[in-house]
């Protein structure tokens, strides 16, 4: 079956290839006016201009669908690189207790935070879970996210680890969209082992990290390496763990403070260091010379009114950047990544192109997903926004909160 999507405005992030963009290539956005795209079997199998489309394609062939864009840029849908998708319950007294001036770490030293969501999640069932996380699936891909990193780390138990780990599995296996997941039994100390700090990575290390592998439930592994939860020596001692397992390391580094997280991100040759809100010179250095993504994730950043990560700083230094949501319940309760080009946009003063290509092909780098998605090259999935008529691509982030996608297309189908 074979459909053609013709009269498409601009065809927006065009690739041959699918190199990870830095420096000054991260704002070449390769796009196609007044184009057709051809998707069959849910994968993209050409494109061009609308005055090259051959006749011969549309003219007896009972196999081909057609559908008018009508005007529409059409985008790869977003790859949201860093996500907690999987959680009990929002905490929006937390959000009132940070309105009166406590601070994220002032919640999270009363037991708040992470170890409110971790004694939610633990007494709730599996199917629970499973149905809250695929309803907030389904909320962002209609959002226009086409692909999700989702970690665990509000179990923080060996039991409620591999929980959250099988429910990111029941959501991959929908195939949905590509899934990747994240092993974060790192995220914080539970409070039975406050004094213990040994005893919990040795839980991590000997008993989540064998059983998570024994199922195949985590790509990644990621710590919170962070004043007050894991130190750059323990970050490397539990991703070096992980790697054992062939776990590819994934961090969450220099959110609050700049403790080495950077040097162990490259260190553990990580995918990517992720968060980057408080970034030294040398951080910003050493980052821009290394293989490691910098994921930025600005509504985090505005959630908790902390200053914004250095994105020019980042960019014309060469390093590699991504962008995603962060969707949390803790920092970020919104998975919008519509709202995060544009609050990169706006605060960061990355430009437009730039913010696509973060959270489209690099986003997707930063999942290792880069050969399925994250641009319009042929052979990826057909997994597309499709945007109400706008004047110019930078209207999308401009206009920011309004809702400009008309529909999505996952897979070739539109949902
Ligand atoms: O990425 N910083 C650590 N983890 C999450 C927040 C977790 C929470 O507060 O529940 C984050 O911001
Ligand atoms: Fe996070």
């Amino acid at each position: 079956m074979q459909m053609l999507i013709k009269n498409i405005a601009c065809l927006v992030n065009v690739r041959e290839e699918n190199s990870l963009l830095r420096g000054k290539d991260l704002s070449i956005l390769p796009c196609i006016k007044n184009a057709y795209l051809i998707v069959e079997e849910g994968k993209i199998k050409g494109y061009g201009e609308m005055e090259h489309l051959l006749p011969s394609l549309t003219i007896h062939n009972s196999q081909l669908t057609t559908i008018d864009a009508r005007g529409a840029y059409i985008l790869p849908c977003w790859c949201d690189s860093h996500t907690h998708l999987v959680f009990a319950a929002s905490r929006e007294e937390e959000f009132i207790d940070k309105i009166k001036g406590l601070s994220y770490a002032d919640i999270a030293a009363k037991g708040g935070g992470i170890l409110n969501s971790a004694n939610k999640l633990s007494s709730m069932s599996e199917d629970a879970l499973f149905d809250a996380a695929l309803q907030r699936l389904h909320e962002v891909i209609a959002l226009g996210t086409g692909a999700i990193e989702i970690k665990s780390g509000y179990g923080l138990s060996v039991e409620a680890e591999l929980k959250m780990l099988r429910v990111i599995q029941r959501l991959k296996a929908l195939d949905l969209i590509p899934v990747k997941a994240s092993f974060l039994g790192a995220h914080a100390y539970p409070l039975e082992y406050k004094n213990n700090h040994e005893g919990y990575i040795k839980l991590i290390i000997d008993e989540m990290l064998p059983n998570i592998a024994k199922e195949n439930l985590a790509d990644f592994i990621d710590v919170f390496c962070e004043q007050g939860f894991f130190s750059a020596e323990e970050t490397k001692r539990i991703c070096e763990a992980g790697m054992k397992y062939g776990l590819r390391p994934k961090l969450h580094v220099n959110q609050l403070s700049s403790i080495g997280g950077i040097e162990t991100a490259i260190e553990v040759n990580a995918v990517s260091a992720d968060h980057l809100e408080t970034m030294h010179e040398e951080d910003i250095t050493r980052l821009s010379k290394s293989a490691t993504i910098g994921t930025m994730l600005p509504t985090a950043a505005y959630f908790l009114r902390m200053p914004f990560p250095p994105a020019r700083k980042l960019i014309e230094s060469g390093a590699a950047v991504a962008l995603a949501s962060d969707y949390n319940p803790g920092s970020s309760p919104s998975g919008n990544m519509n709202m995060v080009v544009s609050m990169a946009c706006i605060q960061m003063r990355m430009l437009p192109e730039e913010t696509v290509n973060a959270a489209t092909i690099n986003g997707a780098h930063a999942m290792q997903l880069q050969h399925e998605t994250g641009s319009i090259t042929i052979g990826k999935n057909a997994n597309l926004i499709f945007t109400k008529t706008i004047p110019s691509l930078a209207y999308l982030m401009y206009s920011f909160g309004n809702n400009l996608i008309d529909k999505v297309m996952i897979n070739g189908r539109f949902i």
